[in-house]
């Protein structure tokens, strides 16, 4: 018996990082999984090991959310998680920021999650049981950073987002919770690509550096975020909505 036992859920951004971890918790808790990435490859790896369905999805194309949905209703019949926690983050502060840079983050960050959201409303409003939508949102979106503006801005615009859908479904009894979760720094395939983004600089010294903003001296493993996200997704959660789960070691109240 598991606290997901019943539930389906199709994870964004599931070929590694942060979403393979949230597939893997909430496979453990009995939570039949469809896997969703752009990156084919690494995407049918990823489904394989887990023992989960898996299906292409570009999350800023509404076809492409039609067809993620209706194939996972195709194969198990319904779906009751929606964890939106594909992502993508690119440096440049306010006026260095590219108009394409600010275009990538805003589709994919803030549009995504809303084609997402509103795709597969339908679905789990008819899941039979009760459903929960679960956004990875960051800590920049509580506590901005100047070399991040367009990621800040896509984030902060995500959360404004999912509390609005969280009010809605609220209102309208439906039976459909909206949190999101703030991770820190967290070693994935993300941060990584920024310990070697300046070949002048060594990586421990960079990641000392995303360590120091955290108050608990390090930065976390996708597992501790996947941990929130299957607490929010679950029953245990039964109540709320609407809510901002930060996981950061205290990074987003540092003095
Ligand atoms: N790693 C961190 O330090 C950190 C911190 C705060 C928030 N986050 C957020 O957590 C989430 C997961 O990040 P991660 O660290 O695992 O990053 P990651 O780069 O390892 O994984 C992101 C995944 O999203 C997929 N993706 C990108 N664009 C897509 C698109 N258009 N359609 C479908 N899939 C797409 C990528 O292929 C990749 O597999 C992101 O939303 C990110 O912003 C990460």
């Amino acid at each position: 018996m598991g606290v997901m036992d019943g539930h389906v859920a199709l994870v964004t951004g599931a070929a590694g990082g942060i979403g393979a971890a949230a597939a893997a918790a909430l496979g453990a808790a009995g939570a039949e999984l469809m896997l969703a990435d752009l990156d084919a490859g690494r995407l049918a790896g990823t489904a394989a090991a887990l023992g989960a369905a898996h299906v292409m999805l570009d999350v800023t194309s509404r076809a492409s959310w039609e067809a993620a949905v209706e194939a996972t209703i195709a194969r198990f019949g319904r779906l009751s998680v929606l964890v939106n926690n594909a992502g993508i983050s690119e440096p440049g502060d306010i006026e260095s920021v590219t108009d394409d840079s600010w275009s990538r983050h805003i589709a994919v960050n803030l549009t995504g999650v809303m084609l997402g959201m509103q795709v597969a409303a339908p679905a789990l409003r008819a899941a039979g049981l009760p459903a929960a939508i679960v956004n990875v949102a960051s800590m920049l979106s509580l506590r901005p950073g100047a070399p991040f503006a367009a990621y800040c801005a896509s984030k902060a615009g995500m959360v404004a987002l999912s509390q609005a859908a969280a009010l809605h479904f609220a209102r309208s009894g439906a039976a459909i919770r909206v949190n999101t979760v703030h991770p820190g720094a967290i070693l994935t395939p993300m941060l990584e690509r920024y310990l070697d983004m300046n070949p002048d600089q060594p990586r421990e010294e960079v990641l000392a550096g995303f360590a120091a903003n955290h108050p608990m001296g390090r930065v976390g493993e996708a597992g501790e975020v996947a941990q929130a996200i299957l607490f929010l997704a679950s029953p245990l959660a039964s109540f709320t909505t609407g809510a901002m789960l930060p996981v950061d070691g205290a990074g987003h109240i540092r003095d």
